[in-house]
This record gives C-alpha cells, structure tokens and sequence, in this order.
C-alpha cells in the first residue's frame, strides 16, 4: 500500500505571497505542492507560468507536482522542464500526440502524469499506463479552486486501482478538486494515494496549515 501523500494547490495561497506561502506549505508537512498551471485556453482561468515556477523554485525544496491545463500543450513541456517542474501532468485533450508528449516529458527525466477530467473516460489511457508515474483523477471541472467535490470520479478511481493491481503496475493516483475533510477518506478507500487539496488546506481551522495537512493525511 503506498504511502498517503498531500500536494497541497497554491491556486487558493495569497498570490501576493507565494514564496512565503510555499515555505509555509514545506513547514506544515507536504509532500509536494500542486502548481495549476492555466492559460484562459484550456481553461477558462489564467494563472503563472515558467518564469514564476522558476522564481518558486530556487527558494524551495520541495516537490513541484505541476499539473499544465494548457493547450496546446506539447510545445511548452521544455519550458516547464527547465522551470523546475519535477512532475509534469498534461490533459490528453491538449496534444494531438499523448504518445509523443509523454516521451518527451520522460526524455527530460522528470516523472509524467496525465490528468482525466471528470468526463473523460480511463479508456483514453489505459494503453499509456505503463510508461506514466501518475494519473491525475479530476473531481472537478478544471479551472477554479473551490468547486464541489464530484463523487460519481471515485468509481474511475476504483477501476484504475483494479488494472494497476492486476497488471502489477506503480502509478500514482491522484485526486484533485473538492478534496476536505469529509471526502478525502473515501477517495483514499478508492485507491487515491496523492490528494490534492486547496481551499481545505489554505482556508479550514484559520489556516493552520499544518493541522489541515495532518487532518486530511489521517482520515
Ligand atoms: C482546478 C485545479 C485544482 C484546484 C483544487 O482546476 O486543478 O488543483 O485548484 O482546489 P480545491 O481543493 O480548492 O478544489
Ligand atoms: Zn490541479
């Protein structure tokens, strides 16, 4: 059973603060943070992009699980390579070659996920998962942080969990959007093994952000 892990969203940190906010998010115990990279294309939303990861990443230590809900998508994975980016997770609606894009993340040696919105069904994947260190389970509709946890996702979780047991597989799972304290355990039960979590992180218990992490950990 792999280790629980919480990569926090810094979509929901004082942007006026990030680095400080990332420093807060190391001190309180996360095993990476979660950058949601928008381009208002994608998405309809637009966040930061290489030249902030950058600055991000020379003050800190920790993971960068970067999740790219831009398109197309291809031609900026060197740049967010060379940002820092340690994990790079890219929609399969955003390149016209999911093969060729997965290469080209792993070429760069960083570790490659592929992202499922609610919609998308695992069929689009299933003959990727052996090349991919992660799949990212959306149980939102990506763009904005705050939204409503969608339970109907958890069942795409429990049939990734089946192949991977049965093929012996080792992504990772991961889950993102709507994650608090009433959920996280199901989508743990589910097969999740890296929660992703903003608004519960940044905004329950006055912000204790060490208590949030512990709490949604514990479940
Ligand atoms: C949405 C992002 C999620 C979101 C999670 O497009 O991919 O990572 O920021 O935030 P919460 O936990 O607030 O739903
Ligand atoms: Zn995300």
């Amino acid at each position: 059973m792999k280790k629980i892990q919480i990569s926090p969203s810094i979509l929901s940190a004082d942007f006026s603060q990030l680095g400080n906010e990332i420093k807060r998010l190391e001190d309180g115990g996360a095993d990476m943070i979660h950058v949601d990279v928008m381009d208002g294309h994608f998405v309809p939303n637009l966040t930061i992009g290489p030249p902030v990861i950058k600055a991000l990443k020379k003050k800190s230590s920790i993971l960068f699980d970067v999740h790219l809900m831009i398109s197309p998508v291809h031609k900026y994975i060197e740049a967010y390579a060379e940002a820092g980016a340690d994990i790079i997770t890219i929609h399969p609606e955003a390149t016209e070659d999911l093969e060729l894009s997965i290469l080209k993340i792993k070429e760069l040696n960083k570790k490659v996920g592929v992202s499922l919105n609610p919609e998308t069904k695992i069929d689009t994947i299933i003959k990727f998962l052996e090349k991919i260190d992660l799949v990212l389970i959306m149980s939102v509709k990506p763009g904005f942080g705050g939204q409503k946890f969608m339970p109907e996702v958890l069942n795409k979780i429990k049939e990734l969990k089946k192949i991977k047991d049965k093929k012996d597989l080792n992504f990772d799972i991961e889950i993102d959007g709507g994650i608090n304290f009433e959920n996280s355990k199901i989508a743990i039960e589910a097969g999740a093994n890296i929660l992703v979590s903003g608004t519960t992180i940044f905004k329950s218990n006055d912000g204790d952000i060490k208590k949030n992490i512990e709490l949604l950990k514990s479940k």
